[in-house]
């Protein structure tokens, strides 16, 4: 999600101590580690990686920054807008078209693809490269844009629209020809709203936390929000992170310490709590705490309902991967994009079956969810969020394990986990077990009264991010870890030293995408806020764009860049490497709180550049020409 930097989320106000008070290292000391840190990672040996050999190198040529209305990708690609906000998803019967001025109604929208794409990934039918679903994100709506006379008045209708416009969606895609096509109808073409029955599984369903008077049973929530990266599970189901929930509830002037350690504020963004009394938090308290999960869905089963997977912890999720033992349990990697919160890994106590999405309905439901711990000497431990272990007692404020779950913040606050900067996507490498996380900025990191640096967060007014990775003791399961920076972002002529980055090749600033394709290449998305870019320290940036990584040499290759004011984000490869699907989200974000209505294209138009319309995300799918693995 772009973030306006003056009303993000901070709401970490625990004294656990930062490595750097443990360790009362100097900030030149620490911007030393880091920078040692970096380099060392570009330098470092994967020993036993036996496929490294078979991995294809960096093989396109690379574009510049751009900062034209424009999506552009290396000579020999060609890139394809498949599918925008609005566009029918294919529902038989149901797919009214987009209409340019944004005259659809909440109903029509309900059957349309939500605004602001975000996380995509691609689930093929037996394994094709050519046809399958695409199961997609809609992080939020700018109001702006997605009603004729924009937010202002926000009725019940448009709250509807609002609503209607947020959560997941499943289409079918097939590639005919040198062409991918939406395939409508379709039998598997879904929406998932506010309106969708989710099952919550794990031990905080049914916890009193979790009853409202809709559900007293405290089982079932109506919707999810604010989806921002997702991923495909080993055996087959899409899981998707339920970020910044905090904005949509207005919760009155008078907050508890439960409310203000998750953000909550007296008014919401949206205003929803004006026509849903849902997100009035003084009429539905319990309401806040059915949303910042992990949601898991089986794409591949029309019929199926989506389930909260509670085991895994509540966060304000960026998202979740999974990897797998060597005996077969799942362990779960997720992050909390906020400042100064926290990274997350989840072992489930059974192995997965063979069998997919049907015979592992559970098996993100019963395990141990951990916080990470990032030490100054290169070392990490992962403390484990159990109830009656450590401080995670009743006298301390934790009933039983839902409440640890519900709570994981202040459950994570005495733990003593590491406050990042951020952290945004995860991504596995499978041959090396190198697990890597994009920590996109902290403009607070070091301001007064906040955390200062760290070894892990080495950088202070971190404007630009960088990407760390670890690397278990043993299995995935280890409970130990040793950690480096891949790299810090940043143009190496910025002024500031803290803005200055050490990547070889192509500079960027704040990664956010993140994710491993089928030959190895990891590839980094940005999003640099409308607010930032194109001045000062990101003068030189231009728009936000993707870039590629050969991990067994650090360099760094742009390969994309995108249009005006949207962000980059969203990677899902078929099998087979030859096409790529990412989201374009946000083209012509106004550095302000929403659009104007009245000029929708002041800063972009994408992709329809058409004089009556406004711009809207969409999902790209990039092909090489020759039909080759893209990247090679
Ligand atoms: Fe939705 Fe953290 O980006
Ligand atoms: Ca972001
Ligand atoms: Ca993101």
């Amino acid at each position: 999600m772009g973030k306006d930097f003056s009303t993000l989320e901070d709401s970490n106000r625990s004294s656990n101590p930062s490595i750097h008070d443990v360790l009362r290292a100097s900030r030149r000391e620490a911007l030393r580690i880091g920078a040692i840190a970096g380099l060392g990672a570009l330098l470092y040996p994967l020993s036993g990686c036996a496929s490294l050999a078979s991995r294809q190198r960096l093989g396109f040529t690379a574009v510049p920054p751009d900062s034209a209305d424009r999506l552009v990708v290396p000579p020999g690609y060609v890139a394809q807008v498949l599918a925008a906000w609005g566009d029918p998803v294919g529902i038989p019967g149901r797919m009214p078209a987009f209409r340019n001025d944004a005259s659809n109604s909440a109903e029509d929208q309900a059957v349309q693809l939500g605004m602001h794409h975000d996380g995509v990934a691609f689930f093929p039918f037996d394994g094709s490269s050519t046809h399958g679903l695409i199961a997609l994100n809609h992080e939020y709506t700018d109001d702006g844009l997605l009603h004729p006379d924009g937010f202002a008045p926000m009725t019940p209708a448009k709250v509807r629209k609002s609503q209607n416009a947020h959560g997941l969606s499943v289409y079918e895609v097939q590639l005919r020809g040198q062409q991918w096509a939406v395939v409508r109808p379709s039998r598997f073409a879904r929406r998932f709203t506010l309106d969708t029955r989710f099952a919550v599984g794990g031990p905080a369903a049914g916890h009193p936390l979790m009853r409202t008077a809709a559900d007293p049973a405290g089982r079932t929530v109506l919707g999810t929000l604010n989806n921002c990266a997702s991923s495909r599970t080993p055996w087959g189901t899409y899981l998707s992170g339920e970020e910044n929930f905090a904005f949509y509830f207005g919760a009155g002037k008078t907050l508890d310490a439960h409310q203000q350690r998750w953000g909550l504020r007296e008014k919401s963004f949206y205003a929803w709590e004006n026509s849903d009394e849902r997100f009035d938090v003084q009429k539905t308290p319990n309401e806040p705490n059915r949303f910042g999960w992990m949601v898991e869905v089986d794409p591949m089963d029309p019929d199926s309902t989506p389930v909260k997977r509670t085991a895994l912890g509540r966060a304000a999720h960026e998202g979740a991967w999974v990897a797998l033992t060597r005996d077969q349990r799942a362990v779960v990697y997720s992050g909390e994009d906020a400042r100064f919160e926290y990274i997350y890994k989840f072992v489930s106590e059974g192995r997965m079956q063979p069998g997919g999405a049907k015979a592992n309905r559970t098996l993100l439901d019963h395990g141990t969810l951990y916080v990470a711990r990032f030490d100054a000497d290169g070392r990490g431990v992962w403390l484990p969020l159990v109830h009656g272990q450590g401080p995670l007692t009743a006298a301390n404020g934790f009933a039983d394990q839902g409440e640890v779950l519900i709570k994981a913040r202040q459950a994570s606050d005495l733990l003593g986990g590491t406050k990042m900067d951020r952290p945004e996507w995860l991504a596995i490498d499978e041959s090396s077990r190198w697990v890597y996380c994009t920590l996109t900025n902290n403009t607070q990191r070091g301001e007064g009264g906040k955390p200062g640096v760290d070894a892990a967060n080495p950088r202070a007014h971190n404007s630009m991010g960088q990407i760390i990775r670890w690397r278990e003791d043993g299995d995935h399961d280890g409970t130990g870890f040793e950690w480096n920076h891949l790299l810090l972002a940043g143009d190496p002529a910025n002024e500031r030293p803290e803005a200055r980055g050490n990547v070889r090749g192509d500079f960027f600033g704040c990664p956010d995408g993140l994710g491993f394709a089928p030959n190895g290449l990891l590839w980094i998305q940005t999003d640099a806020h409308a607010t930032q870019m194109y001045k000062g320290e990101f003068a030189r940036i231009g728009n936000n764009q993707m870039l590629a990584c050969d991990t067994t040499t650090g360099e760094v290759r742009r390969f994309l860049t995108g249009p005006v004011n949207c962000e980059i984000t969203g990677i899902a490869f078929t099998p087979d490497g030859k096409s790529l699907f990412i989201s374009v989200q946000h083209p012509g974000e106004t550095p302000s709180d929403r659009s104007d209505p009245k000029d929708p294209q002041r800063f972009s138009s994408w992709p329809d550049h058409a004089p009556d319309g406004r711009p809207r995300s969409a999902t790209v799918v990039i092909r090489k020409r020759d039909g080759g693995v893209i990247g090679s």
